[in-house]
């Protein structure tokens, strides 16, 4: 099997983006990280891939004109690469229609929280303050929406009691590392089908 070429866009740590990583190196993910590209240029992300001699770039929205301009210029990073799908590791921005339309069903996002409840940047605390007691993570396509594209898989991850917003994000970051990563090898093997909001694994 060839290996399916990944993009990462990412704003921040990282880890998402290193476990994509070392299960690649392991074999048990038949892809290659092939370009990460980050909205900020001091964000860890960029040097673990560099690190790992993948191509990193930092390109600061600011720098550019406007956000059309902006994605643009990551569609032509990401299309110089050959990347074939891109995953969002922790990209702390609504994705516009420059990416949408020249990656269309091929970005793929996680989130913190079992969507549709508690999108947005805080999945882990407003599941906490919200009370419920089992929270998450969703692996799904990205639409224009905010988190709110076709499910691929979703993982529960248990509220305890003494829960703070630091210990069951913790928590939920070990199932987000298995989950991003199964849901790549999965459309890495041609076995995901999107009709409508559904996601069939075939
Ligand atoms: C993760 O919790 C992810 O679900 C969310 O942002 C965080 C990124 O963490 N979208 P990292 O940068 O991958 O460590």
């Amino acid at each position: 099997m060839k290996k399916l070429r990944l993009g990462v866009l990412a704003s921040g740590r990282g880890s998402n983006l290193q476990a994509i990583m070392d299960r690649c190196q392991a074999g048990s993910l038949v892809a290659e990280v092939v370009v990460v590209i980050s909205d900020k240029p001091a964000a860890y992300a960029l040097e673990r891939a560099r690190r790992a001699g993948i191509a990193a770039y930092g390109l600061e929205m600011a720098a550019f004109p406007s956000k059309r301009e902006y994605e643009q210029a990551v569609v032509e990073l990401l299309r110089e690469a050959g990347v074939q799908l891109l995953c969002l590791a922790g990209y702390m921005r609504l994705v516009g229609e420059p990416l949408l339309q020249a990656f269309p069903n091929k970005i793929m996002n996680i989130h913190p929280a079992l969507l549709p409840s508690f999108p947005g940047l805080h999945g882990q605390r407003d599941a906490l303050q919200y009370g419920v007691k089992i929270s998450g993570c969703t692996v799904h396509f990205i639409d224009e929406g905010m988190d709110t594209g076709p499910i691929i898989l979703q993982a529960a991850v248990p509220v305890l009691g003494d829960d703070t917003e630091e210990t069951l994000a913790a928590r939920i970051l070990e199932q987000e590392h298995r989950l991003y990563p199964e849901a790549i090898q999965l459309y890495a093997e041609g076995r995901l089908e999107v009709e409508g909001r559904r996601v069939y694994i075939k």
